[in-house]
């Protein structure tokens, strides 16, 4: 079986993270989408609420299985069987970063980096963006489902 992992924060999911994964899930026969536990970066959503909500938006792709792990990602990909890591490219801007990941996660474990290339009408959108967007009130019902939309409302008017 060929399996995929789509790594991230989530922090939190948006439609452009929604296109990479159903684009790889229609390209391997497992998507494990992996959510970063980091203990250093502080986040808006917890990893629990991270999971639930990528749960729900990629339910219907029918392939597609949430995880969360803590440390290197070639040493989740070697533990879990994973060969295959998928990411999205939205602009050049990101190349530089993740070409040097990419490099050297294959010089360590072997494990293949994939780059889809984002839809152009996700390449501006980020978590981070969404979530300033958000909190200042902008509307980002184009960029996140409406679960997302709602998880954000009720989070930043600290209900
Ligand atoms: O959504 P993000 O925050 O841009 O995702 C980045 C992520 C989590 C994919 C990347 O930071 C990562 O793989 N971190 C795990 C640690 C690791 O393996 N680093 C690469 C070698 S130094």
């Amino acid at each position: 079986m060929k399996s995929a992992v789509c790594p991230g924060s989530f922090d939190p999911i948006t439609y452009g993270h929604l296109d990479i994964i159903e684009r790889a899930s229609a390209r391997f026969d497992q998507v494990i989408v992996a959510v970063l536990e980091n203990r250093t970066k502080s986040s808006l959503f917890t990893v629990e609420e991270r999971i639930a909500m990528i749960q729900e938006t990629t339910k219907g792709f029918g392939n597609v299985v949430v995880d969360s792990w803590y440390g290197l990602l070639v040493d989740y990909c070697t533990a879990n069987n994973i060969g295959t890591i998928v990411k999205g490219l939205r602009a050049v801007t990101d190349f530089d970063y993740e070409l040097q990941m990419a490099q050297i996660n294959y010089q360590a474990s072997k494990v293949e980096t994939m780059f889809m290339a984002t839809s152009p009408t996700h390449s501006f959108l980020s978590s981070s963006i969404v979530k300033e967007l958000a909190d200042f009130g902008g509307d980002v019902s184009t960029m996140v489902p409406p679960i997302v939309n709602e998880s954000l409302r009720i989070r930043l008017a600290g209900e």
